[in-house]
């Protein structure tokens, strides 16, 4: 590792504490990541100087460039990658999440990315694999919330136990995406992680599956992580968290980013490109004071 990046990884800290598991909701008080680089490249450190909470129940949003670090960050959340430098820190007790059983920590966790991914098989077959144990009620209390019932029962030939095809080929992609949601919610989460999960969608279905997305952040009372490709989705997100480069730039809610006048402002239209330098710049500078 080069001395530039000793440095890099040594001042990288990450802070995100669990700091209460309800029944419905988790809560991420505090994880404490000194670096994160991937293991194909651990010369080039992806996450740098991050605090973040992400509180019980409620919706947390990351936002920046593409590049940026969101994805990496949801990665590391499902424990797919653990920190290359520090740890992640679980509830109050401040328990190091890789001593958590990997099989109850993914249990929490109901995810949604960018492509939904359908095997051949049912619809009900495909919401079950979130939740083997789920019941038929529970697959379509899932659909119902996902905005998929009305569509399954009303547009499908066998409903629930219509194929989907290979791959899903005889679906839309906003039914796919909204099959994809509620084999999530299936799994009764306590923590919802979604990425770009309309990102790929033509704007019709992008409609229905954001009116699906607005209504579980709205109703359930689970945590969620939320990455858009859209800012105006993410508005009345209770924390907003805006990465630049790998790097923790601006946290707030909309109004209070806005305000501030940073990459966010930028990025939602309220401020022109000057603001980013400045950003950069108070960036450096900081970088500057700490060496
Ligand atoms: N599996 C991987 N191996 C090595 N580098 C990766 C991997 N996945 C992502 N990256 C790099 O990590 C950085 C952050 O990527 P990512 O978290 O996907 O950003 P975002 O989701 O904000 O677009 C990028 O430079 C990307 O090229
Ligand atoms: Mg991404």
């Amino acid at each position: 590792m080069s001395p530039q990046n000793q440095r890099i990884s040594f001042r990288i800290r990450f802070l995100i504490s669990f700091a209460r598991c309800s029944r419905s909701s988790l809560a991420i008080k505090a994880l404490h990541l000194k670096e994160f680089a991937y293991p194909s490249r651990l010369d080039r450190p992806i996450l740098k100087t991050i605090n973040l909470s992400i509180e019980a129940g409620k919706t947390t949003a990351l936002v920046g460039p593409s590049g940026s670090g969101k994805s990496t960050i949801i990665a590391m959340l499902q424990r797919f990658y653990d920190p290359t430098g520090g740890s992640l820190l679980l509830g109050g007790s401040k328990t190091d999440l890789k001593s958590a059983p990997l099989v109850w920590w993914r249990k929490q966790i109901g995810f949604v990315g960018q492509e939904p991914v359908l095997f051949k098989g049912t619809i009900a077959e495909n919401i079950r694999y979130g939740n083997p144990d789920a019941s038929q009620g529970e697959i379509e209390a899932a659909a119902r919330k996902a905005f998929a019932h009305d569509f399954i029962m009303e547009k499908t030939r066998d409903k629930y136990e219509t194929e989907v095809g290979e791959r899903g080929g005889s679906m839309s992609g906003g039914q796919k995406q909204r099959i994809a949601i509620a084999r999530a919610l299936v799994r009764n989460p306590k923590l919802l992680l979604l990425d770009e999960a309309t990102s790929a969608l033509d704007n019709e279905s992008e409609h229905e599956v954001q009116m699906a997305i607005d209504t579980i952040i709205e109703k359930e009372s689970m945590t969620c992580v939320v990455i858009a490709h859209r800012l105006n989705t993410v508005k009345s997100a209770d924390m907003i968290v805006v990465f630049e480069e790998g790097i923790l730039l601006e946290q707030g809610n909309h109004d209070s980013l806005v305000a501030q006048g940073g990459l966010y402002a930028q990025l939602a239209g309220h401020k022109s490109s000057g603001a980013k330098r400045a950003a950069a710049a108070a960036t450096d500078a900081a970088e500057e004071g700490e060496d």
